[in-house]
This record gives structure tokens, sequence and C-alpha cells, in this order.
């Protein structure tokens, strides 16, 4: 297991939409495993693969905060099945867009059906922060980030921001 180098804003590759996974390989639970060492390294609460370059429909998610008692959860081709209408509003951020957090609103309650490392369907219910979190992953599968669904002045400058700061870091390696 290692812990991966993370696709940041302004990265292109975070526009790119993620192929579905054929099958459940040696390649895929290396990725999935990485992810999670990525991902509890950083830390946050949820992965695409593409955050870490791999452009597949791969997310790893645990939003449980806790390292006595973590709940990891890895999902193949998510897909989001049924969407509540009653809307929740929360704190995002994104381990691609650190240490930048803004509320943003979404369906309460969601369906989630998806594949397990067996390649094992299942589907489940998920609200609260598990919804935003999924939400959001599966977003990133689409090339969508969470900026995306804030005003575009919001969005502008966020954008400015990273953009500097890749210049910065370009010119200083
Ligand atoms: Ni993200």
């Amino acid at each position: 297991m290692s812990v991966r180098p993370l696709v940041i804003l302004p990265d292109t590759q975070l526009r790119l939409i993620s192929k579905p996974v054929t099958g459940a390989d040696k390649e895929i639970r290396t990725l999935i495993e990485d992810m999670f060492e990525t991902m509890y390294d950083a830390p946050g609460i949820g992965l695409a693969a593409i955050q870490v370059g791999a452009p597949v429909r791969a997310v790893t998610v645990d939003v449980s905060k806790r390292e006595d008692k973590q709940e990891p959860l890895a999902l193949l081709n998510p897909e989001i099945v049924w969407r509540s209408e009653e809307m929740r509003e929360m704190e995002e951020g994104c381990l691609s867009i650190p240490e930048y957090y803004e509320a943003v609103e979404r369906p309460d309650r969601i369906r989630v059906k998806y594949r397990d490392l067996d390649f094992k369907e299942h589907e489940i219910e998920a609200d609260g922060i598990l919804a935003t979190c999924l939400q959001h992953e599966v977003d990133h599968l689409n090339g969508v980030l969470f900026i995306d669904y804030l005003s575009k002045l919001k969005r502008d400058r966020v954008m400015k921001k990273f953009a500097k700061q890749a210049k910065l870091r370009s010119e200083e390696a």
C-alpha cells in the first residue's frame, strides 16, 4: 500500500469523465488500497480515483472520522438511482481543492447502486453526511467539482487562487 500524490486544482484531469470498472482485478484492488491510504493520510472522508490520477469509476469513503472505529466503504461504478426531493445544505471541502470550504445544497437522501471488491452488486440508501459525500464523489467521476455549484464570482475567485498557487509551485520546482 502507498499514499499516492493528489491531483490538485486547476489540473484538467479533474474534468475527465472516468471509465467504468469492468472487473475487480488485482490492479483495481491495489488502487482501492492506495486510495484508502491516501484518503486517511490526508485526512479526508471521501476520494475518487481521478483524484490520484486514475480515470476509473472507483470511490472510497469513510465518514466515521474515527481512527478506532473505521468504516471503510469502496464503491465501484457507483450510480445514484434515486434522490429525495428534500434538500440539505452542508459545508463541503475537497482534497483536490485544499483548505477551501463552502456550503452546497444537495438532495438530503439518495439511493446508490454499486459493485463491491468482489464485483457483487449492492444498493444502499444514504442520508446526512454520507449522502453528501457520495454525491460529491460520484460528481468527481463525471468531472464535476463542488465549486461548480457556487456562484460564478466565488468559483472564479477560487480558480484564480489555485491557478496562482500552481504557478508558484512550478516556479519553485
Ligand atoms: Ni472532492
